[in-house]
């Protein structure tokens, strides 16, 4: 079992692979360590991933609505080795990109292969601008700029951190599911499992710009009357807007900003909420900033 804290093999937009630590923190406080940890909107899975490395979580529960996404994730924990394979003899160029374009238009996976549509996520999310499933290609369709097609796509590197993964195998399920009817479907289990729920939905405002599957309005009030009313331990996180604040405004909450991204100077567009004890973060940390309320 490697002892190297992981790194998914997504470059996802929106991860929350620096509010790990921070998690870890809630996970330990409120006394979940050992807990099963649901992600239903998974996205890169940076955060259970990183929860089952380091012991927080034993088991995770991987949800996601988009098909290629979902795929992908399936693929590692169930033939990874074939994924590793098939990754090698990719061809990453503009040609496979087009190619590729068939599996674009799945919405649900069933009845296709999972390696396929697997292979076409991984491709497309490690090809396209920023990580976006839904983008056009690094350099353009027409490859005439300095960076290209394939230069974020390091075969050596992807397919070790796919083996990397596999020692948590049988501790990951994946899920093809829109996250609430998952949620509502699963209530009970999760209600009276050992359960963690962290929850991180398409953003208010980027959500339709980063995210193939993103919410409208109602959804995302939709969200709120639900996860409001339950008892189960959670964590939401948000970008900060004015309706998000007023969805949650009725919950006896503690809003945190945290400026997950050490690599800009932005600060302060990240709202956490959650309905357990959140635990005092450094106010030396040049990451976390709370806000008193
Ligand atoms: C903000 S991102 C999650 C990022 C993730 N926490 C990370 O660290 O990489 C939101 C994710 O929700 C997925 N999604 C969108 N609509 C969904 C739905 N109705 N049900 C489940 N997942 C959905 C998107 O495809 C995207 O992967």
């Amino acid at each position: 079992m490697p002892n190297n804290i992981l790194t998914s093999p997504l470059r996802y937009p929106g991860s929350k692979s620096s509010l790990t630590d921070y998690i870890a923190a809630i996970i330990e406080e409120n006394l979940l360590s050992g807990c099963t940890i649901y992600e239903p909107y998974a996205g890169s899975a940076v955060v259970s991933l990183e929860m089952l490395q380091r012991g927080y979580a034993q088991n995770a529960v991987l949800v996601e609505r988009d098909p290629l996404v979902y795929a992908f994730w399936r693929a590692v924990f169930s033939c990874g080795e074939e994924l590793c394979e098939k990754i090698k003899e990719l061809e990453v160029t503009i040609e496979t990109w087009d190619q590729f374009q068939r599996f674009r238009a799945i919405d649900d996976p069933a009845g296709h292969s999972i390696l396929e549509l697997g292979l076409a996520g991984l491709f497309y999310n490690r090809t396209n601008f920023s990580g976006i499933i839904g983008a056009g290609p690094i350099g353009g369709y027409s490859q005439s700029s300095n960076y290209r097609i394939d230069c974020r796509f390091n075969k050596a590197r992807i397919i070790q951190q796919i083996r990397d993964l596999q020692h948590l195998k049988n501790r990951v399920s994946v899920i093809f599911s829109d996250a609430l009817e998952f949620m509502k479907k699963y209530e009970e289990e999760i209600e009276n499992g050992f359960s963690f729920v962290y929850i991180d939905p398409p953003y208010y405002t980027q959500g339709k710009r980063l995210y193939r599957y993103y919410y409208d309005d109602y959804d995302h009030q939709r969200l709120a009357e639900y996860i409001l009313s339950k008892q189960f331990p959670w964590l939401l996180s948000y970008d900060d807007h004015p309706v998000i604040r007023k969805l949650y405004a009725r919950a006896p909450l503690q809003p945190i900003y945290v400026d997950y991204s050490a690599k800009t100077s932005r600060r302060g567009n990240e709202l956490l909420i959650s309905n357990l004890v959140i635990p005092p973060l450094s106010l030396d940390s040049p990451k976390c900033e709370i806000e008193a309320c």
